[in-house]
Formats: structure tokens, C-alpha cells, sequence
């Protein structure tokens, strides 16, 4: 059986998956039992996870208004995630129609409901890929189809770094996508943290998922953006990054970093 171009058993669904535990933890139906069995797990270890997924997915939203707002009309979203309302598009299109947004994911489960959902739209793609190998990712014709790198780009890797192990060098592979972008973009990163309690009870969690979660500190976070100028207020916890309402109780545990940076030179 094929689902979307994909063969059905290439879904695996004897592991649990970051996409689908996400998806669980923010209320979605696009998750298997082992994915719920898996955020539950993670809800006991670090009871504020629910909350931090929310005020993970609010400040993708500010950031990307803010963006869009700062003139962006590209959006290479990494690690995108199973469609959640509102989308990064929905989100940029209610500031400026004309945004254009390239999706990436590695888990066949995204782009089968991301297919499903972009179908009627032109100016989005989704691309299964691997932020492992960004060279691919920035050559990849149906992100050049959507993406320019000769024009402002807004760059989203917002809750994927930390899937990333330190043997995979992600400061070498954020940088190779850094160097992709012009003058004028902007990078929007998000991760998860341990400075604020210990998690190493829901780092293992993730064990028998398909990614493991590599937690980090604030000043290996910052390193991220280098070269970059990070807006005000700098690298925060997410529910503090230009909050448009006042951040709910409890925001101060939130263990997830956010920033905002713009490529000036
Ligand atoms: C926690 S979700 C974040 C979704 C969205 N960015 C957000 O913040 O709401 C992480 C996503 O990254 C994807 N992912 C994990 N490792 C990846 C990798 N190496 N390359 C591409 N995508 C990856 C997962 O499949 C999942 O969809």
C-alpha cells in the first residue's frame, strides 16, 4: 500500500517519532499509541513539557509574524513538524499574501499530511530531507523552486537543533545554511534546554524514539546564530520573546530557548 508516494510500512510506527509525540502533546490525532505512550512518559518527567510545546509553537508564530513584518517574502521551514493550525504559511500569509514557503522534514508521516494539506497551493512546497545534509536541502530543486537564496530568506529551525547529537556537528550545519542566506535574513531558532531543572528523565524518553534529544545550554544555543545580530531581547525562554499578552504562570520553567536574528553584512 502506498500513502502519498510513500509505501505504507516505510511509516514506522514500532517507534515512537518526534513529529507524532509532538503532535500528541499538542492534542493532534496524527499519532500511534507508542507516540502517546512516549509523551506521556515525557509529561511525567517534566510536567511544564505541555505548556513548553504551546509556548514553543506561540513564539514560532510572533517570530514569524515579526519576519514577514520586517519585509521576508521566503521561508525555509526545517523541521516543520505535522501540520498543527495555524501553519507557518497561514500564519505569514495573514501579514503578506505573497510569502513563499519551502517545508522540510525527514519523517515520511510530515510530508504525507503536508502533500495532503499544500496540494491546492502553489507558492509552498514540502521536501523530505535530512538536516543532517544541508548542502542537499539548499540545492534541492523543489526548494530552489520556491526559495531564492538571492533574496531575504527567513530560516526556521525551531525545535529541531536538539535532535541534532553533538557527533553531528550542529554548529557546523547550522552554519553551512547560515552561509546559504543573503543580507537582510533573518535565522529562527528555538531549543530545548536543562538550564532551568534537570531533564535527563525525559532526555530518556526519548531512547527508543527515532531522534535522541540533546539538550544545551544557553551560551551553546547563542553560538547558533554567530555572525548573525539577534533582536531584541536577545535568546530567551520562549514565552518571553516579544510576548503580544502576559506569559502565563509557570512560563519561567519553560525549558526552551528562542531567538530572532538578522544577517546585517
Ligand atoms: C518538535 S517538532 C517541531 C515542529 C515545528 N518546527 C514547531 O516548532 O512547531 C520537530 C520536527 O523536526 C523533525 N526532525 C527531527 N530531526 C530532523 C532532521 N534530522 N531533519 C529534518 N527534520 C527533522 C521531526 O520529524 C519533527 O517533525
Amino acid at each position: 500500500m502506498r500513502q502519498g508516494g510513500f509505501r505504507a510500512e516505510e511509516i514506522d510506527t514500532s517507534r515512537p517519532h518526534p513529529a507524532r509525540i509532538y503532535d500528541y502533546l499538542l492534542g493532534g490525532k496524527d499519532n500511534y499509541e507508542v507516540d502517546q505512550q512516549a509523551g506521556d512518559e515525557l509529561a511525567a518527567a517534566a510536567p511544564e513539557v505541555r505548556m513548553g510545546l504551546r509556548a514553543n509553537r506561540d513564539f514560532l508564530r510572533r517570530a514569524v509574524r515579526y519576519v514577514v513584518g520586517e519585509g521576508v517574502r521566503q521561508i525555509l521551514d526545517i523541521g516543520t513538524g505535522l501540520p498543527t493550525s495555524p501553519n507557518v504559511h497561514e500564519i505569514a500569509h495573514e501579514v503578506a499574501p505573497d510569502v513563499r514557503v519551502a517545508y522540510i522534514d525527514n519523517d515520511p508521516i510530515v510530508k504525507v499530511h503536508a502533500d495532503a494539506l499544500l496540494s491546492r497551493s502553489g507558492s509552498t512546497s514540502i521536501v523530505l530531507a535530512d538536516l543532517r545534509d544541508p548542502r542537499a536541502i539548499v540545492e534541492h530543486p523543489d526548494v530552489r523552486q520556491v526559495i531564492d537564496f538571492d533574496e531575504p530568506v527567513a530560516l526556521l529551525l525551531v525545535a529541531v537543533v536538539h535532535f541534532l547529537t553533538d557527533a553531528e556537528n550542529p554548529e557546523r550545519i547550522v552554519t553551512t545554511l547560515r552561509d546559504a542566506l543573503p543580507a537582510g535574513s533573518f535565522l529562527v531558532l528555538s531549543h530545548a534546554t536543562d538550564d532551568f531543572a534537570d531533564r535527563s528523565d525525559a532526555q530518556a524518553v526519548y531512547n527508543k524514539a527515532t531522534a535522541s534529544l540533546n539538550l544545551r545550554s544557553r551560551a551553546e544555543i547563542e553560538r547558533f546564530f554567530t555572525g548573525f545580530e539577534l533582536v531584541e531581547p536577545g535568546l530567551a525562554q520562549v514565552p518571553f520573546w516579544r510576548p503580544d499578552s502576559p506569559p502565563p504562570a509557570g512560563s519561567e520553567e519553560i525549558g526552551f530557548y528562542g531567538g530572532v536574528a538578522r544577517r546585517n553584512g
